[in-house]
């Protein structure tokens, strides 16, 4: 009788909501690449707020997966093997993306990506830095320029300037020649300094809405009070653009004679191409928080969770 042998990987998934010892790393299937896809060999991926919010059953109804299931939408690797029809990459290729969010992650040694959900990865990063920009960086991206619109010379109020989508954005604004203002704890003060913010506000000791006035746009990232709070700072046609749900109140937007969306990111090739340009010409450079072992993806959480990271949490896999 033929036997097969269905070829394993190490992956971490977890069977049930919960804490974040959930996580099991484990022996799971080793995926293949689909007609379009391609299989990444993964050196790195990423903890993004998203990652325990689901794991935790924060978003159960909204996101729900089948378990146990992979987490991590942040990628970078070598293209292992490519699937029908792909003409783009071909095995060695080094490449980073944000792979489908609706489908299995990257806290695994392989995963199965459509072609399009890559870019080549910036060539002067490492895998541990180039996986700490996509997801956080097309985040700010468009939240700053697809949904606010903002061109050079107009003002914005960034919050969580220190986390992983905050100090991208901080980066970017100044790249396009905005007017920056960010929110921090003292202990971040300095570091929004060094990324060039404009107007760092240590919310500890100062009200935002006291020192910021006029504002063109403000990128909310903290829901509640925060939110409530920086409608005042725009100026009439300004615009609010919320990272996090519930969607802003539109009779608030109407009152105080501004905008107001919500973005959920998309993972958009030629944005992560224009990235890895900026990495490599010096002017982007991700901060790294932590590395862990893919095997910690736990203690990776546990510290994501306090919600008080600089820059990013990397998982290394290999
Ligand atoms: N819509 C989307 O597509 C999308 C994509 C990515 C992320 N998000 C969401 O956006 C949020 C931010 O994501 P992230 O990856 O940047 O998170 P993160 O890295 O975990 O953010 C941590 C940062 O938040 C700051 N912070 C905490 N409390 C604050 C406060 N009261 N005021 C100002 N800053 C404060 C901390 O600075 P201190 O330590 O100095 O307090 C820390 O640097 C998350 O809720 C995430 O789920 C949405």
């Amino acid at each position: 009788m033929k036997q097969t042998h269905m070829a394993t990987m190490k992956a971490v998934r977890f069977h049930a909501y919960g804490t974040p010892e959930v996580l099991v790393y484990e022996d799971v299937a080793k995926p293949e690449p689909a007609a379009g896809e391609v299989l990444v060999k993964v050196h790195a991926t990423s903890v993004n707020p998203i990652d325990w919010k689901i794991r935790a059953g924060h978003l159960r109804g909204f996101r729900d997966y089948p378990l146990p299931f992979i987490l991590g939408w942040d990628v970078s690797g070598v293209i292992e093997s490519v699937g029908a029809g792909v003409t783009q990459w071909k095995a060695g290729d080094q490449v980073y993306g944000r792979p489908d969010i609706g489908r299995s992650g990257a806290y695994a040694e392989y995963i199965a990506v459509r072609e399009a959900e890559l870019a080549r990865k910036p060539k002067s990063l490492d895998h541990v830095h180039s996986a700490a920009i996509p997801l956080a960086g097309l985040t700010a991206w468009q939240a700053l320029f697809d949904a606010g619109g903002l061109t050079p010379g107009q003002k914005v109020l960034i919050h969580a300037a220190a986390g992983g989508v905050g100090h991208l954005a901080i980066q970017f604004a100044k790249l396009k020649d905005l007017y920056g203002a960010g929110t921090a704890s003292g202990r971040n003060q300095e570091y929004l300094k060094q990324l060039g913010c404009d107007l760092p506000i240590n919310y500890e000791t100062t009200r935002f809405e006291d020192v910021v006035r006029d504002f063109d746009a403000v990128i909310e990232s903290m829901g509640g009070e925060v939110r409530k709070r920086s409608w005042k700072v725009l100026k009439k046609g300004g615009i609010l653009v919320a990272l996090i749900g519930p969607p802003p109140s539109e009779e608030d937007a109407k009152a105080h004679g501004v905008r107001a969306a919500i973005i959920w990111a998309q993972t958009k090739t030629d944005q992560l191409a224009e990235f890895a340009r900026l990495a490599d010409s010096g002017q982007l450079r991700p901060e790294i928080a932590a590395v862990f072992p893919l095997r910690d993806a736990a203690q990776a959480h546990q510290m994501s969770q306090t919600e008080h990271v600089r820059g990013k949490i990397v998982l290394q896999v290999v």
